[in-house]
């Protein structure tokens, strides 16, 4: 059984990005990025919303076994309603779906339906008015500090303003919203991005390249 899916609480959480884990021993890569994390984040890319294809729901149970941590599913797809139910069966505890992707109110109705958790990602480009009319149905919001569809980009220092107003808007709301913050999160941008309101910070390649991820992360902890 993977734990609960936690609710904000002051604490940062920390969300190992399965992109950037070895393919080729995925259970031990995992394992290695698991201690000191909350929870697994999965980047789902249909080579139309961003121009890469990653993974389908069949990679979220191995990550719930190799890990023993929840997930969350970040759909970079077109349709996202095409991979809600999917994605729920498969075991994700939050689905995140774009707010530039077709039916995005539908889809976290759908979601909410499911009884899952549900999040809303903004690219670079998405101000953050376009999540702000759903926040009452969020319990995350993601902005993204790169363009979505790869790992191991620099982080986009221009968004710690929308980062910031998003934490305000979240205060406002008096909800439990997960703040994250997704791409190019190293031990000095996560200060960054911290410093600005995020809560929730996703690490891709920093994490799978550091020779002692479980340290890395306890040191991500105090920031
Ligand atoms: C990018 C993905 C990210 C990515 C993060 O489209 O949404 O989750 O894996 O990787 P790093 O931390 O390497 O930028
Ligand atoms: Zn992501």
């Amino acid at each position: 059984m993977t734990p609960a899916f936690p609710l904000p609480s002051g604490r940062l959480a920390l969300c190992p990005s399965v992109l950037s884990a070895d393919f080729s021993c995925l259970k031990s890569s995992l394992a290695r990025v698991s201690k000191n994390a909350d929870w697994m984040h999965v980047d789902v890319m249909d080579g139309r919303f961003v121009p890469n294809i990653s993974f389908g729901p069949v990679i979220v149970p191995a990550v719930l076994r190799a890990g023993g941590l929840p997930a969350d599913s970040h759909l970079m797809v077109e349709n996202p309603a095409m991979f809600i139910g999917p994605f729920a069966k498969a075991g994700a505890s939050l689905i995140t779906i774009h707010a530039e992707a077709r039916g995005a109110a539908a889809c976290l109705r759908q979601i909410k339906a499911l009884g899952l958790r549900a999040g809303m990602s903004l690219r670079p480009k998405t101000p953050l008015s376009r999540a702000l009319p759903y926040l009452r149905q969020l319990d995350l919001l993601l902005i993204m500090t790169v363009e979505p569809g790869f790992g191991g980009q620099a982080f986009m220092a221009e968004m710690l303003p929308k980062v910031r107003a998003a934490r305000a808007a979240i205060a406002r709301s008096g909800r439990p919203v997960w703040l994250q913050v997704d791409g190019g999160i190293n031990a000095e941008t996560a200060a960054a991005a911290v410093a600005a309101g995020a809560d929730a910070l996703v690490i891709g390649s920093a994490l799978f390249s550091a020779r002692n991820p479980a340290a890395m992360l306890k040191g991500l902890r105090k920031i």
